[in-house]
């Protein structure tokens, strides 16, 4: 994992030409904004989740988060009858060629342009958690009064850290977070109902939970089930609003973001990525984004990555290469990068390595 910089002063003007994307990247998914209240509306009466246990490295050893389980997304799919399209994904006017359900049964974890494997946890970004929880004094809101910017997030498991962090706090904490995937049926099916049980497990739905004796119990480490209703997401809104999170969901190519990081606002005092380097065609959109979400000073951007994904061509290298080449350099994008914690091997149950081929 590493944290890099960019080598320009930044004076807040934007110099970077739309056509300058490399037109070989088949990116076509294009970009829409998911409200909090479409979200809300998408959610099942009922989500099912199971623990994801995190190892850190403080003395806490790990974090365990609850997140919901793919077979429910499924069977969400499914017993809706649409098998197959998201609320935004029908709003479309040119619909995906596959399917959500089609990326659910796919044999393969990635798609190329299509769906690039949001559903699943990548094992890459525990480790962004456990750098993360490294970074937060227990006694200081390490997070609080951030602009927080997770790119290619998927199951979004560093927000939902994050979210669980700041759910905790007594008073506001200002915090902004923007979750961005290329698919907005991972925001929808995955991603917002994790955030969704980050709050539930955590104090500040206290006194919701208080309302409702058929409840389950606020505790990651058991699977459950969550009944979705709309007492309890006007309790979640509440939570929100009084402790000032704001959340923005955005779908849709890297590219396409990078065109309306404008509506996103002020730049980003910290940015995530995980498991996103993995394709060389599509490295120089990411650094842009990069690029433009990021310069708060100091601010802080993290890429989370294998060192090889091998069979696809990216990596950690090729990350670096891009990110000092000629064309970065004459765009006004290139950048340096320390790396700030490595890991020689492992062995998770969040390991795709396998099907990828990916190598660390
Ligand atoms: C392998 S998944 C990793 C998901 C998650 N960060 C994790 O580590 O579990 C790669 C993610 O990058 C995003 N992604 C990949 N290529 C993209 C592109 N060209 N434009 C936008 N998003 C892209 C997708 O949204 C996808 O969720």
């Amino acid at each position: 994992m590493f944290n890099f910089d960019f080598e320009i002063e930044d004076d807040g003007v934007n110099r970077l030409e739309p056509e300058a994307t490399p037109p070989q990247i088949p990116n076509t998914e294009p970009f829409a904004e998911l409200s909090l209240s479409q979200l809300l509306d998408s959610l099942p009466p009922l989500i099912t989740y199971s623990p994801l246990s995190i190892p850190l490295s403080s003395s806490r050893k790990n974090v365990t988060l609850a997140r919901r389980d793919l077979f429910d997304a499924r069977f969400q799919l499914i017993s809706e009858g649409e098998g197959d399209e998201p609320a935004a994904e029908k709003q479309r006017e040119t619909p995906t060629p596959v399917s959500a359900l089609g990326f659910l049964d796919a044999p393969s974890d990635l798609v190329p342009g299509i769906y690039e494997g949001g559903l699943k946890t990548w094992e890459c970004s525990l480790d962004l958690v456990g750098y993360l929880d490294g970074l937060r004094d227990p006694n200081s809101s390490y997070f609080s009064g951030k602009r927080i910017l997770e790119v290619g997030c998927g199951t979004g498991i560093p927000s939902v850290y994050l979210l669980s962090c700041l759910f905790s706090e007594n008073s506001t904490v200002n915090a902004h977070l923007v979750l961005q995937d290329y698919n907005a049926s991972v925001l929808e099916l995955i991603t917002f109902p994790n955030i969704i049980l980050a709050w539930y497990m955590s104090p500040a739905s206290t006194e919701y939970r208080a309302t409702d004796a058929e409840c389950p119990p606020a505790d990651p480490t058991i699977p459950g089930e969550l009944t979705i209703t709309p007492s309890l997401k006007s309790a979640f809104t509440a939570s929100v609003t009084r402790l000032g999170i704001s959340l923005a969901f955005f779908s849709g190519s890297w590219e396409s973001l990078a065109t309306h990081l404008g509506s996103v606002g002020a730049k980003h005092d910290i940015a995530l990525t995980s498991e996103t380097i993995y394709r060389t065609e599509a490295l120089p959109a990411l650094i842009q984004l990069l690029r433009q979400a990021y310069t708060a000073t100091p601010s802080l951007c993290l890429v989370a990555a294998k060192v090889l994904y091998f069979g696809v061509g990216g990596g950690v290298s090729e990350f670096l290469r891009t990110l000092q080449s000629k064309t970065m350099v004459e765009r006004g994008l290139s950048g340096t990068a320390e790396t700030v914690w490595g890991a020689e091997s492992r062995s998770r149950p969040e390991n795709h390595a396998d099907r990828l081929g990916l190598k660390r």
